[in-house]
């Protein structure tokens, strides 16, 4: 994970973590769930976990604080609007933020708009910063979603073939940031106009990883072991879903979508889902469905993440 001066580490992308590092954490999640940890269960006794949220959440406000709990912590919740840095224009510097916050709690996580934020917070604190989604990038997400694959198909990602179908956000980011490192293929149908991030991608290219760009659904689902949606209008766009939904409409996984995939394929949302827009009833409660299982390992690939900075 990104040392920064100081060699704290960080969350703030995928990319933070080796190859080997994601194997590893992946399995101190996979022990976890399984209840394997017997014997050590409070490694972060004493330990205090702060979270500033900008935006809405369900399951990342309480799989972390439930996590923190699990491992015998504490967390803190922070909406910003109650704290000095939601005051507009008096607000005070995500910079002098940091530094206070670091003198209090043992980690922080943030769930914010400008990817800038984590960065400024780990660049300036003393403590570990964990990106909980930001426009560009949800790497704790990726986490569940990579063991929710493995618990599928085995932890080797070998072979593995990934449709993402819909918008090029901040999820779809992060599934390329995971083909990367981890080298699965990924063929990703968006609608002209809402590619993924050109940066992203290009890094991708120079990994040459297996990431194959479309318009076409079918195109991107054919032979796919997963298949992958999210809503078509993330926080902070939902005046635009108007638009959206007509841009999108042939985006939706259904059920005839879904028979073009390997016959054992999952389906995975990382909620909240909007049924009848991205994804039909029938394929998000049907038997392929995996969203319950992926939003469980929120809590397990957290639980891992937060041992692995924090104790
Ligand atoms: N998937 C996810 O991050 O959910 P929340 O927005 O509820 O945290
Ligand atoms: N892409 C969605 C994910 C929500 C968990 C958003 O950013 O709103």
């Amino acid at each position: 994970m990104t040392p920064n001066t100081s060699r704290t580490r960080h969350l703030l992308s995928l990319r933070d973590l080796s190859r080997r590092e994601l194997a590893a954490l992946l399995k101190r999640a996979r022990g976890l769930k399984a209840g394997s940890n017997r014997g050590r269960e409070f490694p972060l006794a004493g330990k205090t976990l702060g979270m500033i949220f900008r935006k809405h959440s369900t399951r990342t406000r309480v799989s972390f604080e439930v996590g923190m709990f699990h491992l015998g912590g504490h967390a803190i919740v922070l909406p910003a609007a109650e704290t000095h840095l939601g005051r507009g224009e008096h607000s005070e510097s995500v910079a002098d933020t940091a530094r206070v916050l670091s003198r209090y709690v043992d980690g922080i996580m943030i769930r914010t708009f400008d990817h800038a934020e984590p960065e400024a917070l780990a660049r300036h604190g003393s403590v570990p910063v964990i990106n909980g989604l930001t426009d560009l990038l949800h790497p704790c997400q990726l986490l569940a979603d990579l063991l929710t694959v493995q618990e599928a198909f085995g932890a080797g990602f070998s072979g593995l073939r990934v449709a993402w179908v819909g918008d090029g956000n901040n999820v779809a980011n992060s599934w390329i940031e995971a083909a990367s490192i981890l080298g699965f293929e990924l063929s990703l149908a968006v609608p002209r106009g809402y590619a993924p991030d050109a940066r992203i991608l290009q890094e991708a290219e120079a990994t040459a990883a297996a990431v194959q760009l479309l318009e076409d659904p079918v195109g991107a689902v054919e032979g796919a072991h997963v298949v992958c949606t999210d809503t078509w209008a993330s926080m902070g766009e939902e005046e635009d879903l108007g638009a959206r939904v007509r841009v999108f409409e042939r985006f939706q996984v259904t059920e005839a979508l879904m028979a073009q995939a390997e016959p054992e394929a999952i389906f995975l949302h990382c909620l909240p889902a909007h049924r009848g827009q991205e994804v039909a009833d029938e394929v998000i409660d049907g038997p392929r469905s995996r969203v319950l299982d992926e939003a469980e390992n929120r809590l397990h690939v957290q639980k891992a993440l937060l041992i692995e900075l924090l104790a």
